[in-house]
């Protein structure tokens, strides 16, 4: 089998590389001429963990084009790998697509043998039935399911591990025009996936459906754990690692994405509730469950500021370590660590930050409110809050040596909870971990007393 792989961004020179990799021609088609001269220079067109070696060591079956044309006469099956942002509504745009499909449907009527075009980029159900066939069809004159097969199969990976994610997935999606052309992209997941995974075949909606379900019930998830996090820390001697470690032994629950820490963020989490919400509205379904997820995570920065209100009053210094939306990553898209950074600032903190990959990236998002700086070390000089938001490695360097109290110990709100051993009980700090309570907090002692206490004998 030959395949041609139509956009070359993120997810699709990750896949085309991965692809040739396992022994096939591809070739790869991208609107952006340094994608497609990076491809043929055997470099990666973006920054994807071993996407560099990969393509370098591919070149002999890889490479790139401009020509959706002769991509299609080169190939017998088509991926199509388009942005497909998130327009006014918090549907998924199709402008990108619309374009690639045209592309391929001219394409494809120069073309007299079958093929497969594969919808990669996440779409909403309707949208390759009804949005996208018919554009194979007007611009190739062929018919579906006769002349070409169409399926859609979305990926299920994540930035920092595609490559190791597209070709070990825990199951292939397959949704399918027709029987024959789900059992041709089967049989090529079967030749080119290492892990043998199921393969869940089903119609085009369902899968539409499935894709953006994965997604949106592992943001509930996380914002379950977020939720109980706030509860631990409002209980005497509440610990979320605790709670969450018992509920993720019950099997129906299993304790993946279970962490009570901040929340979720990156190019697809936060847009795929927005979309669910979109799509059950417009069908007249109840869309509050993706609806209260989404609003929970998009309110936990100022929710924080309020809550450490009292440790930042104006004119505090204050770190943040952190700014990309998940650990060594240099993603800033609906980062946490970005938006506490950002409100702490709005609310008159001095704050400093550090990443260890986005902090160039983010000054433009934040100075001059926020200073960027360039380490560790100078990003906690002369704090007084230190707030730690997620659990990037270039942090376990943080030592209570670099903490230099100005008055009073140092505060260090650990979100993710990874430095306890390193600055719990150090004399100049204080450590807060987050979703915890120590047990003999007074206030929180004297709410449950007064929700549960016996009543106080009045005299008569
Ligand atoms: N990045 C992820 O983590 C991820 C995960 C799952 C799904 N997806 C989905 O995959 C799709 C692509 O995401 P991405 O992150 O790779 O996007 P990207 O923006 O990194 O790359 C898209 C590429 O497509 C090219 N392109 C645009 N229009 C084109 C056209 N008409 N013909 C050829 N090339 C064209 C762009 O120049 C760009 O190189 C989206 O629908 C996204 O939701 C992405």
């Amino acid at each position: 089998m030959r395949y041609s792989v139509v956009g070359l961004g993120k997810l699709g020179a990750s896949m085309a590389a991965a692809i040739a990799s396992r022994g096939f021609d591809v070739v790869g088609v991208d609107v952006a001429p340094q994608a497609v001269a990076a491809i043929n220079a055997g470099q990666a067109p973006v920054e994807e963990t071993g996407l560099d070696a990969l393509v370098a060591a591919n070149t002999s079956r890889l490479r790139a084009t401009m020509d959706v044309t002769d991509a299609v006469r080169s190939s017998d099956v088509t991926f199509v790998v388009v942005p497909t942002p998130s327009d006014e509504r918090g549907a998924f745009s199709l402008r990108y697509a619309t374009a690639a499909f045209e592309a391929i449907g001219r394409a494809l009527a120069e073309k007299t043998e079958y093929h497969l075009v594969v919808m990669s980029s996440t779409v909403l159900p309707g949208a390759t039935r009804h949005g996208l066939l018919p554009l194979l069809e007007q611009y190739s004159g062929r018919v579906a399911g006769r002349d070409f097969g169409l399926c859609y199969s979305p990926e299920f990976i994540a930035l920092g591990s595609v490559i190791r994610d597209f070709l070990n997935p825990d199951f292939a999606l397959v949704g399918e025009f027709d029987d024959r052309s789900g059992a041709l992209l089967e049989r090529c997941y079967a030749e080119f996936m290492q892990n043998d995974p199921p393969c869940r075949r089903m119609s085009l909606e369902n899968a539409e459906l499935t894709k953006i379900s994965v997604n949106t019930y592992v943001t509930t998830k996380i914002t379950f754990a977020n939720m109980l996090a706030d509860l631990c820390a409002r209980i005497p001697g509440g610990d979320v690692d605790v709670v969450t470690h018992a509920l993720g032994s019950d099997l129906r629950i299993g304790s993946r994405y279970l962490t009570g820490a901040l929340g979720y963020g990156g190019p697809c989490f936060p847009r795929d509730n927005l979309a669910l919400g979109f799509l059950a509205r417009a069908l007249g379904a109840d869309a509050g469950l993706a609806e209260t997820t989404d609003r929970m995570n998009r309110a936990l920065a100022d929710k924080l500021a309020d809550r450490y209100a009292n440790l930042v009053a104006p004119g505090t210094p204050v770190s943040v370590l952190g700014l990309s939306y998940k650990p060594a990553s240099h993603v800033l898209e609906e980062s946490q660590g970005l938006a506490l950074a950002r409100v702490l600032a709005d609310r008159g903190a001095r704050v400093r930050a550090f990443d260890p990959l986005a902090a160039r990236s983010a000054a433009p998002h934040l100075e001059p409110q926020v200073m960027i700086v360039d380490s560790l070390r100078e990003a906690v000089a002369g704090a007084e809050v230190v707030f730690v938001t997620n659990p990037d490695p270039a942090f376990t360097s943080l030592t209570a040596e670099m903490l230099q109290p100005a008055r009073g110990p140092v505060t260090v709100v650990d979100f993710w909870r990874k430095h306890r051993g390193a600055l719990d009980g150090a004399a100049n700090v204080r450590y807060v971990p987050f979703g915890c309570l120590p047990s003999d907090d007074a206030a929180a002692t004297n709410l449950l007393r007064e929700l549960w206490g016996a009543p106080v004998a009045t005299a008569h």
